[in-house]
């Protein structure tokens, strides 16, 4: 049992946006109601054996029906903001063309009812939930993709533009061009290794693309939440260090360099991105009013082995053997259930290597995601990992870097994409055969923590 931490946390600004974040995938269900598209997952996840406890998502948490209950807990929490998103194949269910208004009703109450609580809306526009036409015809790997998203923003925008607070163009797209493209592994199960890097360009542009339309729009407070984390070299030999950074280069640098700085990190990976790239860039490195980053766990980087007879299991990732650089288990530190290594201070180190590298670039930052997978809802590891967290942190905030808010992933237990429901990031318990909400001790925990900051 890890103890609760007895000393209260740092103070942060008054002013700091303290959050929760889920998505629309993970928690809606209602899959097939009111007039919504299938998505990529949907069909990914009705093909046997892609997730691992057999289950898909056409129900998750029920929050379709649910959500007035789920802003009664976020109220209750006391949170002043909540991450969710918009599946675009409940807007725009074919990807292109026409606009399902019964889909844009369900974020309109949703975004009243969060209002009504008090608690700010923070609207993620694509959360992985491509919609299955598009994906039909090529999904991410073609520019159209780009275009029609764009769209997509446009209509919600106009809708809800009045009243969501700030806006998120993707999430995670290094996740998506690397599993769903890549590896095979997420939706739609494209294997392509290498050949996937298309799917970055296009997101990348799409998320530029949506910037405009935003903004053309009259939205004032538009991120992206890229995931980023330090990457360690296993050895300072020269075959490790190289390996580290070229992991380095495909999940951090060609995910942030683009946005921040208008090119590419390395020329020889820009001249595979179909083009055309400088024009393209100019439009993805619109810039933003924030940077959002989803931080889970530095990555051991070393050089493939030779030996390795298959496939090596990484944090419930199988990752093939012919890959150029391998990770590797970080030791001395805890793990939580997913096997993930806990290592607060790695969100320091994140932070400051941000500030080295991209300097007056950056624009003030969000932590978008953080959390872990526990079980149990007397759940003091939790507990333990976002006090870690928080106070490395409010360290960087020490340091100089302009940290603006932070959210955890999650508000409540749901979908782990290819996990299914077996890893629980949940502030909230949900058994997923009554769907009943049991808040857990981290709950409380941040309650009490959010309760003792206002009193400032
Ligand atoms: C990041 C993703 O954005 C989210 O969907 C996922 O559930 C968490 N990581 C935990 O794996």
């Amino acid at each position: 049992m890890t103890t609760v931490p007895a000393s209260p946390l740092p103070r942060f600004p008054r002013d700091f946006l303290w959050g929760v974040s889920t998505s629309a995938q993970q928690i809606e269900g209602a899959v097939d109601e009111d007039g919504r598209g299938p998505s990529a997952w949907d069909v990914f996840t009705a093909r046997p054996g892609r997730v691992k406890d057999g289950s898909d998502a056409r129900v998750a948490t029920g929050h379709y029906h649910r959500y007035r209950e789920d802003v009664a807990l976020l109220k209750g929490l006391g949170v002043g903001a909540y991450r969710f998103s918009v599946a675009w194949p409940r807007v725009v269910p074919a990807g292109r063309g026409a606009v399902n208004g019964a889909g844009l009703d369900f974020y309109d109450r949703l975004v009243d009812e969060l209002l009504a609580a008090g608690v700010r809306p923070v609207a993620t526009l694509f959360h992985w939930d491509t919609p299955q036409p598009l994906e039909e015809a090529g999904g991410w790997l073609r520019r159209e993709t780009a275009e029609h998203f764009a769209a997509y923003a446009e209509v919600v925008a106009a809708r809800l533009g009045d009243r969501v607070a700030h806006w998120i163009t993707l999430n995670e797209p290094a996740e998506l061009t690397l599993l769903g493209y890549g590896l095979g592994q997420h939706a739609p199960g494209r294997e392509l290794v290498f050949d996937a890097l298309p799917a970055a360009h296009h997101q990348l542009l799409g998320h530029g693309l949506a910037v405009q339309a935003l903004r053309a729009r009259g939205v004032r407070s538009i991120g992206i939440a890229n995931s980023h984390g330090p990457t360690w070299p296993a050895s300072a030999a020269e075959a490790d260090t190289a390996a580290a950074d070229l992991y380095d280069l495909l999940l951090n640098r060609l995910f942030a360099d683009p946005v921040l700085l208008g090119r590419y990190p390395d020329e020889d990976l820009a001249a595979l991105l179909p083009g055309p790239v400088a024009d393209d860039l100019r439009i993805i490195s619109e810039p933003l009013d924030w940077y959002g980053i989803n931080y889970y766990q530095p990555t051991l980087v070393g050089a493939p082995d030779p030996a390795a007879a298959g496939p090596a299991d990484f944090g419930g990732i199988s990752l093939p053997p012919e890959l150029p650089f391998a990770p590797r288990e970080i030791e001395g530190y805890p793990r939580t259930d997913f096997g993930w290594p806990v290592v607060p201070e790695a969100l320091t180190e994140l932070l400051l290597s941000f500030r080295e590298r991209y300097g007056a670039s950056l624009p003030p930052v969000m932590i978008t995601e953080n959390g872990c997978a526990y079980e149990g809802v007397e759940d003091g590891a939790r507990i333990a990992f976002l006090d870690g967290h928080l106070r490395s942190l409010h360290e960087a905030m020490d340091a100089g870097v302009d940290v603006r808010g932070y959210f955890v992933w999650s508000l409540m237990d749901n979908f782990e994409w290819a996990e299914g429901y077996a890893r629980r990031f949940g502030l909230v318990h949900i058994d997923f055969s009554t769907l009943v909400r049991t808040p857990k001790a981290s709950y409380r925990w941040l309650r009490d923590a959010l309760r003792d900051q206002a009193r400032g």
